[in-house]
C-alpha cells in the first residue's frame, strides 16, 4: 500500500528531528514529494484566534493568517473535524489560493479536545481526495500533536 509507505516515511522523518519547526517542514515536504495529487501541502497553527501558516509546499498563499470563522480552513478548526471539498467552485467558505484548486481537504490537529493548527491539502484535480487520503492525514495530524512542542 503506497499509503503505509508514506505514512512510514513521514513517521521517519519526525523521529529524526525535535524541533517543531523542522518536523512540520519534513512533513510537508515528504507528503508533497510523495503524491502528486497534493499540488500545494502546508500547515496552518491555531494562535488565538487565528490560523498563521507554517512551513508549506506551492505557490506563496495569500492567506497566511485566516481568522477562524473564515474559509475552509477555518471551518475545520471550528468544527474540529476533517473537510473534504470535491469543488472548491462550489463551496462558498472556500477562499482561493490559486486559480488551478480544484479541490482540498483539511485535517485538525488535535490534542485532546484542542486545536494546535491543521494540515491543509489543495489539488488542481476535481475530487482528487480519498478516504485513503483523510485516513492517512489523519494519522499524521496524531503524529504531529504528539510530537509539536508550541509556544502556549
Ligand atoms: N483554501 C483555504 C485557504 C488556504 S489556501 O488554500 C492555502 C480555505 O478556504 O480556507
Amino acid at each position: 500500500m503506497k499509503y503505509d509507505t508514506v505514512l512510514a516515511d513521514v513517521r521517519a522523518a519526525v523521529a529524526a528531528h525535535s524541533d517543531s519547526e523542522q518536523i512540520m517542514r519534513r512533513t510537508v515536504d515528504t507528503l508533497a514529494k510523495s503524491l502528486p495529487h497534493y499540488t500545494w501541502t502546508g500547515i496552518y497553527l491555531l494562535y488565538g484566534n487565528e490560523l498563521v501558516l507554517g512551513p508549506y509546499v506551492g505557490k506563496p498563499s495569500p492567506h497566511e493568517r485566516i481568522p477562524l470563522g473564515r474559509g475552509i480552513c477555518g471551518a475545520a478548526a471550528t468544527e474540529q473535524a476533517t473537510i473534504i471539498v470535491d469543488d472548491v467552485n462550489n463551496d462558498p467558505r472556500y477562499l482561493a489560493c490559486s486559480v488551478e484548486t480544484r479541490s482540498e481537504i483539511v485535517v485538525p490537529i488535535m490534542k485532546g479536545a484542542e486545536v494546535l493548527g491543521e494540515i491543509d491539502i489543495d489539488s488542481d484535480k476535481l475530487a482528487a481526495f480519498t478516504a485513503d487520503d483523510r485516513e492517512l492525514l489523519e494519522a499524521v495530524a496524531a503524529l504531529l500533536a504528539r510530537s509539536l512542542t508550541l509556544p502556549a
